[in-house]
């Protein structure tokens, strides 16, 4: 934590330039996806089920995963901005070189089972309510490989603490990454959280994709370069 108590964010923000219609999705269409702080867990149904994917990154598993279980409420944290605007093209199905950016200020409220955090979930941690998520995901966050970097590795005492927090019993924090480093960091850190347990027996539950699995971005990229990620499922106690 910083003085201010402000936690230090070590990615990157910002990457190119929006275009168009994707800086239009960004100012119209946000605010009408936007979770409210004051209201956390508020969505206009009553969810069977509440999960958070943190670090959603371009969209891809957010917006697949929502659309298949609309009676499942999702909140969504990123801080990139190029990632938010990818999952608000997803959502809305409005590409980047889409000349229409006068009609996304007329987009209705839409995709009521998704509600967008567009700043690091550290912020929002103490908003939200203890035993209130059925599931959290964490897909391929960034590894900080370097042992000087690993205070910055998501996966770590503090964090977990908060996730067990407002994760329900037998809520379900589903870790993925295709960095050896990282996987043996997390086994390491979730064997001495006394609040988790690993639900594997065998191989093939964490080598091969859960059942409902949406591929991501940086899960093709690790594949591409020959990388074979795991996929490891930790039940809250
Ligand atoms: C390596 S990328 C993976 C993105 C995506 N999950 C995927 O599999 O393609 C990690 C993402 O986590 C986001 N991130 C890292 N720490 C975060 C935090 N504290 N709150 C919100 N997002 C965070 C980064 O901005 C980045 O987009």
């Amino acid at each position: 934590m910083q003085i201010d108590d402000k936690p230090h964010f070590y990615g990157r923000r910002q990457g190119r330039r929006l275009r168009k219609a994707k800086s239009a999705l960004m100012d119209s269409f946000l605010p009408k996806v936007k979770l409210n702080p004051a209201k956390p867990m508020d969505f206009p149904f009553v969810p069977k089920k509440t999960f958070l994917e943190i670090g959603f990154g371009d969209g891809d598993h957010l917006a697949g995963h929502s659309a298949k279980n609309k009676d499942i409420a999702y909140i969504g944290a990123e801080v990139f901005k190029n990632g938010i605007a990818n999952l608000l093209s997803l959502m809305t199905g409005i590409k980047q070189n889409d000349e229409i950016s006068d009609e996304i200020k007329l987009l209705p409220e839409r995709n009521d089972n998704v509600r967008i955090w567009d700043d690091d979930i550290r912020l929002l941690f103490p908003l939200l309510p203890d035993n209130s998520l059925d599931m959290v995901f964490l897909l391929f966050p960034d590894p900080w490989p370097k042992k000087r970097h690993a205070s910055r590795r998501f996966v770590n005492p503090d964090n977990l603490k908060v996730l067990a927090r407002i994760l329900k019993p037998n809520g379900i924090l589903r870790i993925a990454t295709d960095h050896m480093v990282y996987k043996i960091w997390t086994l390491e850190q979730m064997s001495k959280c006394p609040d988790f347990e690993w639900t594997a027996t065998c191989g093939n539950d964490w080598k091969h994709e859960p059942a409902d699995w949406v591929e991501t971005k940086y899960q093709r990229k690790a594949i591409r370069e020959g990388r074979r990620p795991v996929f490891l499922d930790f039940v809250r106690k």
